[in-house]
């Protein structure tokens, strides 16, 4: 990919305040936010250029970064924030190459992350329970991520099984994970990862326990992730006022034999 926007590449326009707004240069279509611009004319212009708009608003255009996009996907579910997704991948240690199960998809915003991670030689096999969100999901991955031929994406109750075995890595964003373990522990190869995120702590201590009480699972750890902005103007260095104090427990074990 260069640095050159093309037909139908999602972009940010960035205003002077610092406000994103993400849009999909397709044919045809305006861009509006306050004025207005074809999309055609952004087609050649490179990312990273100021471009003015009908009412004489300068709006920054880049391709988004997945912080970027993530806050913004068409959704109807619950997305991961990127700081949760970022530690995510690595205490799962997702790999080139890495077949991997997800469950459930949601808007696909872990989907995306996951596709990124295990790059085109790996395997992504994603179930939803709900049609409509698996519609939603399909849709965000062939909008922001692209062709995705590595990756199936099921419309299933994970409870009655997955079909696949001796996966490497297996992640779960529901609200009963300790009810799927047994699943979990068919699906995944001795010495795979398991990572499962919950936002409340009943959820984390049955979730804990019941990986404690297997005999299919150890080396279980679980944790939160705090990121605090700072607002860094002249002399005045310090945290911002608002940020996200809460979003959910990280919880990673791994398959025993
Ligand atoms: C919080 S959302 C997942 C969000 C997703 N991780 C993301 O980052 O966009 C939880 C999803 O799990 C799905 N789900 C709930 N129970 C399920 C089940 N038994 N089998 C498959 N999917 C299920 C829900 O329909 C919902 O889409």
């Amino acid at each position: 990919m260069d640095e050159k926007l093309r037909e139908n590449d999602a972009v940010i326009f960035v205003d002077q305040r610092g406000r994103k707004y993400l849009k999909i240069l397709r044919r045809g279509t305006r861009i509006t936010i306050r004025g207005e611009l074809p999309s055609e004319s952004l087609w050649g212009v490179s990312e990273g250029s100021w471009v003015t708009f009908s009412s004489g608003e300068r709006f920054l255009v880049l391709r988004p970064t997945y912080a970027d996009l993530v806050p913004n996907l068409p959704r109807q579910a619950q997305v991961i924030y990127p700081k949760d997704t970022g530690v995510m991948l690595l205490w799962g240690d997702v790999f080139p190459g890495a077949t991997v199960i997800e469950g459930g998809v949601g808007a696909g915003a872990l989907t995306i992350a996951l596709l990124r991670a295990i790059g085109p030689q790996g395997r992504l096999i994603s179930y939803e329970i709900r049609e409509d969100f698996a519609t939603i999901a399909a849709k965000n991955v062939a909008n922001f991520f692209g062709p995705a031929p590595n990756w199936s994406l099921k419309v299933k109750d994970l409870f009655e099984g997955f079909d696949e075995t001796a996966v490497d890595r297996l992640f779960l964003d529901l609200a009963e994970p300790w009810k799927a373990l047994d699943q979990v522990a068919n699906a995944l190869r001795p010495g795979g990862v398991f990572v499962c995120l919950v936002p409340t702590a009943l959820q984390l201590k049955e979730t804990v326990q019941a990986l404690q009480d297997s005999r299919e699972f150890d080396a279980v750890e679980c944790f939160e992730t705090l990121m605090r902005p700072w607002s860094v103007r002249g002399l005045s260095v310090r945290p911002v006022h608002r940020m996200v104090a809460h979003s959910g427990w990280i919880i990673v074990a791994r398959r025993v034999v």
